[in-house]
């Protein structure tokens, strides 16, 4: 949505969760070619972690819940296939959907330098159909939150679908305590030559909310160009759940053996850039 600067002054100062989107834009091709950028970076953890942190996560995943022996996996909301690569190389067969064009061309052109068995889909995760038969679906990265709570609990009744009986969920979740955090924070700017919000000189606008009776947090990201001083603006909300609110929701999805993890690299005590994780079994 294109705006001036008096519409961004203007705004409601409080924004209910999801009233002005769903994401950032992850599946506009030009932003999800200078985020692939962000993905493959190896000095920030923003968009991917750094590839050592990944390597302990995979270890993590392969050990901990595949019990070192090779398995048929979804990671949904895969991104440039990390996780997918490393797990193919363990003789893994998997399967990664995103709807980044960017980052579904780059994981096809490493699986196929690589002759990996791993496929990957381009399509938006809450279209549902993901296939069947898996040992193990995996959501990471906090993404669960990123959608409503009618929509996180469809998209576990369909991992449930997708999953063989005995098979396991893995979702690395933000806890309610980080997205209550990053809702509090205080407004931010940044300038840029060229970035994630776009090419040309443009200034960045952060905000964010935290909504205490809906329990979610929204951020905004309002980018002024250089030039002509038009606004693109873009929000994200993440729903937070408490720790017996994401069993309640597992439970009623029919998940049942939930286990709760400090992080997915299966270190205690968590690092500061650690998310819990919750494992469930079909
Ligand atoms: C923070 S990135 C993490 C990528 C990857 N899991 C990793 O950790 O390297 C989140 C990913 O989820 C994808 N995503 C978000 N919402 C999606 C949706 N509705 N359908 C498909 N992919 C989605 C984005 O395109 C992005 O690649």
């Amino acid at each position: 949505m294109t705006k001036t600067i008096i519409d961004l002054i203007n705004r409601n100062m409080n924004p209910a969760p999801w009233s002005e989107g769903d994401n950032i834009p992850w599946d506009d091709p030009g932003f999800s070619e200078r985020m692939l950028a962000e993905h493959l970076s190896q000095e920030h953890d923003l968009a991917s972690r750094k590839s050592e942190t990944i390597d302990q996560q995979v270890e993590w995943i392969f050990s901990r819940v595949l019990g070192s022996c090779p398995a048929r996996l979804l990671d949904l909301g895969c991104g440039p296939g990390f996780y997918t690569a490393r797990l193919a190389r363990k003789d893994c067969e998997c399967v990664g959907i995103d709807f980044s064009p960017a980052s579904i061309r780059h994981a096809q052109e490493m699986a196929k330098a690589e002759a990996l068995s791993c496929a990957y889909h381009h399509a938006d995760l809450r279209d549902g159909l993901w296939g069947e038969g898996f040992d193990l679906v995996m959501l990471i990265y906090g993404q669960f939150n990123v959608f409503p709570r009618n929509r996180g609990l469809e998209i576990l009744k369909n991992a449930y679908r997708a999953l063989k009986p005995g098979g396991f969920l893995l979702l690395e979740i933000q806890s309610r305590e980080q997205i209550r955090q990053g809702g509090e924070s205080d407004p931010g700017w940044y300038s840029a030559q060229s970035g994630l919000f776009s090419e040309t000189p443009h200034l960045v606008l952060q905000e964010s909310f935290w909504h205490e009776e809906a329990s979610a947090a929204t951020i905004r990201f309002s980018a002024i160009d250089g030039e002509t001083g038009r606004v693109s603006c873009h929000a994200l909300s993440n729903e937070a759940y408490t720790v017996q609110e994401l069993v309640d929701v597992l439970r009623l999805a029919e998940f049942k053996d939930v286990e709760n993890f400090p992080s997915l690299s299966g270190k205690t005590p968590a690092g500061d850039l650690d998310l819990p994780v919750i494992l469930a079994r079909k």
